[in-house]
């Protein structure tokens, strides 16, 4: 199943997406902790930004420029009034577009910093290997990307739950490692959080 963005319209129209909440705990941990600083990874780009609370969260912690794209028009309105209203739209901007179609329009040659909050996590088949595609061609070495996912054995769920797209048990090192040091950060059972840097 391809969770298209009619779907993402409709929980954000009606504010029922349920991770719209606030900025991913993971992404604020490695910015106050001084892992993820602006001076070393300035040029940010988060793949599927939703609402744009990551992106607009980097802009205000001074990276920049910051580009987020979602396919979602409803997404993409509510992060560029999210933006001006934090006084950041100068270096934190928005494009709607699909990450799995190829060129992903407004994009620099390359970021410092990518980050994947659950759009990877909602491909399959192709569409989940053209967006490794996209970070693969969007990188330098040395940039960090950030991936979060569900993950797990299809074979163990049942009934609609199969319909989930998620990450097989050890995909994400058939998609990155042949470029990139994976690195686990915590998170909650059956999900992926990585901290991945380009060699
Ligand atoms: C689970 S939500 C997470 C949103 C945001 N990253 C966050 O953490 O709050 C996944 C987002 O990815 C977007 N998305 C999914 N597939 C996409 C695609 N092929 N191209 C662009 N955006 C996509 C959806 O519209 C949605 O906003």
């Amino acid at each position: 199943m391809r969770l298209r963005p009619w779907f993402y319209n409709t929980l954000y129209r009606f504010n029922v997406a349920p991770w719209d909440k606030e900025v991913r705990p993971q992404l604020t941990e490695l910015v106050e902790s001084g892992r993820l600083t602006p001076a070393e990874y300035p040029a940010a780009l988060d793949l599927g930004c939703g609402t744009g609370a990551e992106a607009v969260y980097l802009a205000r912690q001074g990276f920049g420029p910051v580009l987020g794209v979602d396919f979602s028009p409803v997404a993409v309105r509510r992060a560029r009034a999210r933006a001006s209203a934090a006084g950041v739209a100068d270096r934190c901007t928005f494009t709607e577009a699909d990450i799995t179609a190829g060129p992903i329009p407004g994009t620099r040659d390359q970021y410092d910093l990518i980050c994947d909050f659950g759009a990877l996590n909602d491909t399959e088949g192709e569409q989940r290997l053209a967006v490794a595609r996209a970070i693969h061609r969007l990188t330098r070495p040395g940039s960090a990307v950030l991936v979060w996912c569900f993950q797990g054995d299809k074979e163990q769920l049942k009934g609609g739950a199969k319909m989930a797209p998620m990450l097989a048990p050890a995909e994400e090192k058939e998609l990155f490692a042949d470029a990139f040091e994976l690195e686990y950060l915590p998170t909650r059972p059956r999900t992926l959080m990585l901290l991945m840097t380009r060699r």
